[in-house]
């Protein structure tokens, strides 16, 4: 078997067999197999696209890539809940700690953020003496004594895909169903949980621009993971505008704070439970994802789930007092504000160019190696559907580099449109995929 062979039988628009997908993942993983030979076979793979089967056999091959995570050691039914990536996605910090204080034990493996989408792993970096990384030891036992834990992911976890997304990153190959699905499923079948919640998000801040590609995704992670027989379910979500209204790491972390506290944004609010419904239902913990959603409304308004989280923050070393004094979060020194330049309606927000911005503001990195200004971001004080008068504030834009906060709040600037009639409202909850 050779790797010419194998772009070939793909740019002829054959299928690959599970020996062939197999050979390339295991060649790319240990270096026998170039970057250009595995670039070739992606930019085939995106255009003449892989079944059903074949993103199966790729899954599977990169998921055994690396370790597979054994939580035997975690009583009960351990819940994953994977975002395929937003901006201002927060949802991790709030949903966790819902589903925690509704007796599902969470297990969780998160990532850095990159481009125009952030990471939860920063995001809780930005919590004074917060650690990220956790022996296996300690992360278990943390979830057996707390009930939540979240980790960055190690490097032995589907190693295939941390080399893949890379060069998917450089040649303009990520937006692909089959490679986007094994990605994402390769790192959560690795994880070692028994169920799975995806949000799978929709619109022009996602990978996943339309409604009908978002549910072509969702329903094929749906079918991967039950085939690997974890119960898998995918909700698609709204992402044509910034999800709650704060974007960059502190910010949205003193968001994720402020919803617990029942003082959230409405749709991050509405999402968080709905996420966590679905799993408390598949954690055994409900009968079905509607008393799951009263149970987590209970979790919410009762205070449960904001203690979970300081228990949760006090287990990985961080600091709890950040619950109650927001001022022990990194600060900025810089801010611009964005007033709107006409009277009207906020008709939409660009959720893409706002990632862009608050990345440009310092909060985000272009390359993996960049370092990032933990207190930048931005505040939206509109969101779609706002009325707005000319000289109210749009948005405020925060750092510590004043250059570089003007030139975030340019970009956000030109990502609101405002128009004189009132925009239709948007749906949040698009589709439930089981
Ligand atoms: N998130 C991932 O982990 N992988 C992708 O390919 C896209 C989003």
């Amino acid at each position: 078997m050779n790797m010419y062979d194998i772009i070939y039988k793909k740019r002829e628009g054959e299928a690959l067999s599970r020996e062939e997908i197999e050979f390339f993942v295991s060649g790319y993983t240990d270096g026998s197999i170039p970057d250009y030979q595995a670039s070739a076979l992606l930019m085939a793979i995106f255009f003449q696209k892989m079944d059903r089967k074949e993103t199966y056999e790729l899954t599977k091959a990169m998921k055994h890539s690396g370790d597979v995570v054994d939580l035997s050691g975690i009583k009960g039914v351990k819940v994953d809940k994977h975002s395929t990536g937003g901006v201002g996605d927060k949802t991790t910090l709030v949903v966790g700690p819902l589903a925690a204080a509704c007796g599902v034990p969470i297990a969780k493996m998160s990532g850095r953020g990159l481009g125009f989408t952030g990471g939860t792993v920063d995001k809780m970096e930005s919590i004074p003496g917060f650690r990220t990384t956790l022996e296996a030891e300690e992360f278990i036992n943390l979830v057996n004594r707390v009930g939540l834990s979240v980790i960055g992911q190690t490097a032995h976890i589907a190693p295939a895909d941390k080399k893949l997304y890379a060069l998917r990153d450089v040649t303009a190959t990520v937006d692909d169903l089959s490679l986007i699905t094994s990605s994402v499923m390769s790192k959560k079948l690795a994880s070692g949980s028994d169920a799975i919640v995806l949000d799978v998000k929709c619109g022009n801040g996602a990978f996943m621009e339309r409604f009908g590609d978002a549910c072509e995704l969702g329903e094929l992670m749906v079918e991967i993971g039950k085939a690997d027989g974890k119960k898998t379910i995918a909700v698609v979500t709204d992402m044509s505008q910034p999800l709650g209204l704060a974007v960059g790491n502190s910010l949205e972390v003193i968001e994720a704070i402020e919803t617990l506290k029942g003082k959230g944004p409405k749709d991050i609010t509405e999402l968080a439970l709905h996420l966590a419904s679905h799993m408390i239902y598949v954690g055994e913990k409900a009968a079905s994802p509607e008393e799951g959603y009263r149970l987590a409304k209970e979790a919410l308004e009762s205070g449960a789930a904001l203690k979970k989280l300081a228990a949760f923050i006090k287990g990985q070393g961080g600091d709890p007092n950040v619950i109650d004094d927001y001022s022990l979060f990194p600060q900025a020194s810089c801010r611009t504000e964005i007033p709107a330049a006409a009277d009207g309606y906020v008709c939409g927000i660009e959720a893409r160019s706002i990632g862009l911005a608050s990345q440009h503001s310092g909060a985000g990195r272009a390359t993996k190696e960049d370092r990032i200004d933990l207190a930048a971001g931005i505040v939206l004080h509109k969101k779609v559907g706002d009325a707005v008068k000319k000289g109210e504030l749009l948005a405020t834009v925060y750092g510590n580099d004043q250059t570089r906060t003007d030139k975030g709040a340019q970009e956000a600037a030109a990502a609101f449109h405002i128009q004189d009639q009132k925009p239709e409202e948007t749906v949040l909850i698009k589709k439930v995929i089981q």
